[in-house]
């Protein structure tokens, strides 16, 4: 039985996930209440989208080892992707209960208690981490994270980059800490020092799309139209696991619900409708673009968000590519093209509006979300690569780019998109039909 259970723990790591579940099964059935076998059937449940069987699963293996900290922190974390955070963070106590120095669980304990709001409990948690844990890369990751997010004055900012430089060091394949310092020493004023670390990492690396996008947003490069798509790839699949996490709890996401409002709105009860989900990500949006769907499509260039959006479930069918291909290459066939928080990743947006335009059908509505340059009346047409690596845009350029394409009945409303860095970031919502002719 131990050679059956570590062969179907070798097919689980390695991705094959049937042959995994397979064994599982078959070690269950020579003992049906083996532990391991249930807890790790019970993570594999969770990833492929089945959290009920997951917790009643994790839950039969803990009536059997009730002090395994491990199986309490793995049911932490399913609860925490859930978004139950109250639920997690008790599994994470019992985990440390029974392991107190179960860093994994210590960090998780954070976060649980970070998308509570509990930010001085939370604070103290990522301190205790780096205590049990002192050289635990990921820890100085999320604290500087955890202060960037929330800096209420300079000295968090700074407290804020020294962690993510440490975080870095203490793992130099951990590219995201670095993209983050840049950010931080950035908006710390210190734009040397945030182009520095860009022109370091280029020097290592020349061909890195993440050092050469996140320079050109610090000012030390030319601006690129859009966004490559070498450096969405990268960012989004480093980013899949954890993007409705981060984005849900810490950060306030509501733009797929705010977009689905405007185009809820324009749609005005039409049903049966074929749509395309631009951008679709992890697939937030699949359940509430679904109910006016005949057929939803999603397309995306990252293949680590797409398997998400697959697990997730709700769509007809996920393709890899670049939108503004996909949709110059699909003329007429869609009656919504909805895109959210992906037109970001966009400078001018007039070569996207035509294609979508061109992909639709007469009477079909583009909707999409972006974030605000300024909203001031009087900005003029105007787009700007900003430090965090994505674009803003004037509501004149949005306008502008829409009605040159061929849109009418256009829409605009602004919106708060999320929170980042304590701060609502400001957006636009727009939502325009292409004509009957
Ligand atoms: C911030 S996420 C938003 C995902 C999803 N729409 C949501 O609201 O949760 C942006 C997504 O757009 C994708 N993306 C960015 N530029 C793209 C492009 N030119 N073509 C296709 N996908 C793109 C990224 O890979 C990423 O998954």
């Amino acid at each position: 039985m131990d050679t059956l259970l570590q062969a179907a723990v070798a097919a689980h790591r390695d991705g094959d996930a049937a042959t995994a579940r397979a064994h599982y099964e078959r070690v269950l059935a020579l003992d049906p209440g083996q532990p391991d076998a249930l807890h790790f059937l019970g993570v594999l449940r969770h990833q492929a989208g089945d959290s009920e069987a997951a917790i009643a699963l994790i839950a039969r293996a803990l009536a059997r080892a009730p002090r395994h900290a491990d199986i309490h922190n793995n049911l932490g974390n399913i609860h925490k992707e859930r978004g139950d955070a109250v639920a997690a963070e008790a599994c994470y106590r019992r985990a440390l209960t029974f392991q107190p120095g179960h860093f994994t669980a210590v960090g998780n304990l954070a976060v649980a208690l970070e998308m509570q709001g509990r930010l001085d409990d939370a604070f103290r948690a990522y301190g205790l981490l780096l205590t049990v844990a002192p050289s635990y890369a990921h820890g100085y990751h999320l604290l500087g994270l955890f202060l960037r997010n929330h800096a209420r004055e300079v000295e968090h900012g700074r407290q804020a980059a020294a962690c993510l430089r440490r975080a870095w060091e203490l793992d130099p394949d951990n590219l995201r800490a670095l993209a983050a310092l840049g950010n931080v020493l950035y908006m710390l004023g210190e734009h040397d020092a945030a182009r520095q670390v860009y022109r370091d990492w280029l020097q290592r690396d020349p061909e890195s799309p993440l050092a050469r996008h996140m320079l050109a947003a610090c000012g030390g490069a030319d601006v690129p139209a859009r966004a490559g798509d070498a450096y969405i790839r990268s960012l989004f699949d480093s980013f899949a696991g954890s993007f409705d996490e981060q984005l849900l709890q810490h950060l306030d996401y509501r733009a797929p619900q705010l977009l689905a409002g405007a185009l809820g709105a324009a749609l005005d009860g039409r049903r049966g409708l074929d749509i395309l989900d631009a951008g679709c990500g992890t697939g937030l949006c699949a359940a509430l673009l679904r109910p006016w769907a005949r057929r939803l499509d999603g397309v995306d260039l990252s293949p680590g968000m797409l398997a998400r959006a697959r697990r997730r479930g709700g769509y007809d069918a996920l393709v890899e590519g670049e939108l503004t291909a996909h949709l110059e290459a699909h003329p007429d066939a869609f009656d919504v093209v909805a895109s959210a928080d992906t037109l970001v990743y966009f400078g001018d947006l007039q070569r996207v509006c035509a294609a979508a335009h061109a992909a639709l059908r007469a009477g079909g509505w583009f909707g999409f979300s972006v974030e605000a340059l300024d909203r001031g009346a009087a900005a003029g047409d105007g787009t700007e690569l900003g430090p965090s690596g994505r674009y803003r845009h004037t509501r004149a350029h949005v306008r502008t780019a829409l009605v040159a394409a061929g849109f009418g009945d256009v829409r605009i409303e602004p919106r708060d998109l999320r929170n980042e860095n304590g701060h609502p970031v400001h957006g636009w919502v727009a939502v325009a039909r292409r004509g009957d002719g």
